[in-house]
């Protein structure tokens, strides 16, 4: 099977970072070489775009926007097409669903200004698979506040956070081959039940 991209999604503390792990380490017991990273961020400059992202500061939905798009040209350029060009698999935490979510259903951003970047950054790499973790908004923001300080998105009200939520649901239903939905309100270990049995469905 020829190298795939897949892509971990889904709101505030519902396990994106934690299960990735369990998707590398699904893969790498397949004898598939697995490279994990993270958007955004993934490269020197990117992570530095992370730093103004999360940071302390009044930035506008649309400077937002382009700043993701910024460092994902980047990740794209340095890191992920690299990666699958050498037949390495990558399995990224966050990718352009979350530019539709939360900057499309979070903030407003029309949907075309995402579109239109979608089709110049990417020139029509997509992800294979989009592992949607879902859970009940409180259930997500309870975690991630036990984690430590908010950053500037976890600030957000919970009607952010629940258009953020509505936005990826809808585009599951838009792609259902692509994003499966994956219950993530239970433990650990059972959100990496759902997280293998879609893995087994992808490359049985
Ligand atoms: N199923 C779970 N049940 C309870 N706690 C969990 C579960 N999964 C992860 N956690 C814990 O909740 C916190 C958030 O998890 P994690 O960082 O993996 O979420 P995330 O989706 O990456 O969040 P973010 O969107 O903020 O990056 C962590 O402290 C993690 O250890
Ligand atoms: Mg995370």
């Amino acid at each position: 099977m020829s190298a795939k991209f897949i892509t971990l999604e889904g709101g505030e503390g519902v396990g994106k970072t934690t299960q990735i792990a369990a998707v590398c380490e699904f893969l790498e017991q397949r004898g598939i070489a697995c490279v994990a990273t993270r958007e955004p961020g993934g490269t020197p400059v990117g992570e530095q775009i992370r730093g103004v992202l999360l940071g302390n500061h009044v930035i506008a939905p649309e400077t937002e926007l382009l700043l993701l798009f910024a460092a994902r040209a980047q990740h794209l350029q340095e890191v992920i097409r690299p990666a699958l060009a050498k037949g390495h698999w990558v399995v990224c935490d966050r990718f352009t669903d979350a530019s539709f979510a939360y900057q499309g259903g979070g903030r407003g951003v029309a949907e075309g200004m995402i579109e239109a970047l979608q089709a110049q950054v990417q020139a029509g790499l997509q992800p294979a698979l989009t592992l949607l973790l879902d859970a009940p908004v409180e259930i997500g923001l309870a975690r991630a506040k036990r984690r430590g300080p908010a950053d500037r998105f976890e600030q957000e009200t919970v009607a952010f956070f629940q258009r953020v939520r509505a936005a990826y649901l809808a585009r599951a239903e838009r792609w259902p081959g692509r994003m499966r939905v994956i219950d993530a309100s239970g433990t650990p270990e059972q959100v990496k039940a759902g997280v293998i049995s879609e893995l087994e469905r992808f490359c049985p």
